[in-house]
């Protein structure tokens, strides 16, 4: 059973909705992010796409037509549902946006049952065109992989830090910024272990709504609490000589802090409403983007937890502090989405190449890869541009709103970084190809924040 799809999806446009109200409820269990503005989905979407969108047309399609054309494009995998007044349906443009963008439609005012029935089969849907797309010689959609592309001293020190950790059946606590392949590293410990044949469960602690977060994941005896009318295996119970993965552990309410601390001092744990505790063998993976430490400070997390937890660590690097691996990461997912794209289509320009340097990527991994796909679909040209790639070129010369200081700082970072890859590196031998001291190179690696790639490698 795979809990990330499970379930969770983005509501565009919405008010809210007493229909939706009613999907969030035990026995439905939809878990919806709800956003009202396209700007705000446009950058969830870019960093974090869900499997499923439920969009309400109404307001958006009068207010921006074409803001709204661009975000239900942005995520080919993400499948949208559309809610619509019925006398909506006399306007012909909203006609034309359902048939063109969605996968399915509700009438308003929403049946709980019918509306749970058509999110359920949109939600197979979606992963089943995943798993098709997963095939060997087909484009792999991001989701499917099972590998760390890149060869950076960051990312090597990542893959072994996986081989060693996988060897072993203690917690673990990966921490990296947002897109940097902290479930990817989960799934490899997982696949990498002894519990390969095991199941792997994700639960993003973050998405579960506070009341039934206990329960999904201790599981509950019938008549726990109201509407409990049947008992429910917890998705602890479920991982059975798997492992589960706890992503946002930060989120997880403090409540629930100390059931968790007990299940991993002794793998027990308490069914709600039962009398006697059960026992499973799991091994907890654990991730967080935010520091921990400081949750602990503030006595938002248990510090007994975080020493639990904290046994072993892994550091998913960002990608701004990897540069060197974002050629070959860009290539690696041209290949997978290959198919998709115009044949025309044979790789990146000189300048993309550069441009993707140059670029912070706050989205890391998970946005270069949308930023790909979506350029090798709508470029007209042989070889992709910064522009298909949604990325200006930062080309020295003076644009507005950037100083010159500005500029300069630019093109010393992208100087540093293209030495240090081409000497492998190597400081001393980088600062001779530069014309500057090796105290003078330590000084721009320490201002540009480059130094954790030469820590990595030591
Ligand atoms: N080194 C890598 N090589 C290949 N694919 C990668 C790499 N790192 C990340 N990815 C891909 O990037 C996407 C984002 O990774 P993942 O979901 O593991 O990140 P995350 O750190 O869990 O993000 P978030 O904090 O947003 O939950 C996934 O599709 C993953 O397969
Ligand atoms: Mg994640």
């Amino acid at each position: 059973m795979m809990r990330e799809t499970s379930r969770q999806a983005l509501l565009l446009g919405g008010q809210p909705l007493e229909g939706i109200a009613a999907l969030s409820l035990p026995q439905y269990a939809w878990q919806f992010r709800r956003i009202s503005c396209l700007i705000e989905a446009e950058a969830l979407l870019t960093s974090s796409p869900p499997p499923l969108g439920v969009i309400l047309l109404e307001g958006l399609l009068a207010s921006a037509p074409r803001h709204l054309e661009r975000v239900l494009n942005l995520v080919p995998d993400l499948l949208w549902v559309a809610l619509f007044p019925p006398h909506s349906l006399q306007d012909e443009r909203t006609v034309r946006f359902i048939a063109r963008y969605c996968h399915a439609c509700l009438p308003l005012p929403l049946h709980p049952d019918q509306a749970n029935h058509v999110l359920e089969s949109t939600l197979a849907m979606a992963s089943l065109l995943g798993r098709a797309d997963s095939h060997p010689g087909h484009a792999t959609p991001s989701r499917a992989g099972v590998s760390l592309v890149g060869s950076s001293p960051a990312i090597q020190t990542l893959m072994r830090d996986i081989d060693k950790i996988a060897a072993v059946d203690a917690p673990v606590l990966i921490t990296g910024e947002s897109g940097t392949g902290k479930e990817l590293t989960a799934r490899l410990i997982h696949t990498r272990s002894a519990r390969h044949t095991g199941p792997f469960n994700a639960v993003n602690c973050g998405a579960l709504p506070a009341g039934l977060i206990q329960s999904e994941l201790f599981g509950h005896e019938r008549g726990a609490f109201t509407g409990a009318d049947r008992r429910k295996v917890g998705i602890i119970e479920s991982t059975s000589g798997g492992t589960l993965f706890l992503d946002e552990i930060g989120d997880l309410p403090l409540e629930l802090q100390v059931n968790l601390l007990r299940f991993l001092e002794d793998h027990r744990f308490l069914r709600l409403g039962a009398q006697r505790e059960s026992e499973v063998d799991v091994r907890v993976l654990a991730a967080t983007h935010v520091d921990l430490e400081g949750a602990v400070r503030e006595g938002r997390f248990r510090e007994d937890l975080y020493h639990r937890l904290n046994v072993l660590q892994a550091r998913t690097p960002p990608l701004r502090e990897r540069p060197e691996d974002i050629e070959q990461l860009a290539n690696h997912f041209f290949q997978q989405f290959r198919r998709e794209a115009s044949r025309r289509v044979r790789g990146f320009s000189h300048d993309s190449l550069i441009t993707m340097r140059q670029h912070a990527w706050p989205g890391n991994v998970r946005e270069l890869i949308n930023r790909v796909r979506r350029a090798m679909v709508m470029c007209e040209q042989r070889l992709i541009t910064p522009d298909a790639l949604g990325l200006e070129r930062r080309n020295g010369l003076s644009r507005e709103g950037v100083s010159l200081e500005q500029i300069r700082d630019g093109a010393e970072r992208e100087a540093v970084i293209a030495a240090l890859a081409r000497n492998k590196q190597q400081v001393l031998h980088a600062a001779r190809e530069l014309g500057v001291s090796r105290a003078t190179l330590y000084r721009l690696i320490e201002k540009h924040h480059l130094h954790r790639t030469l820590e990595e490698r030591a």
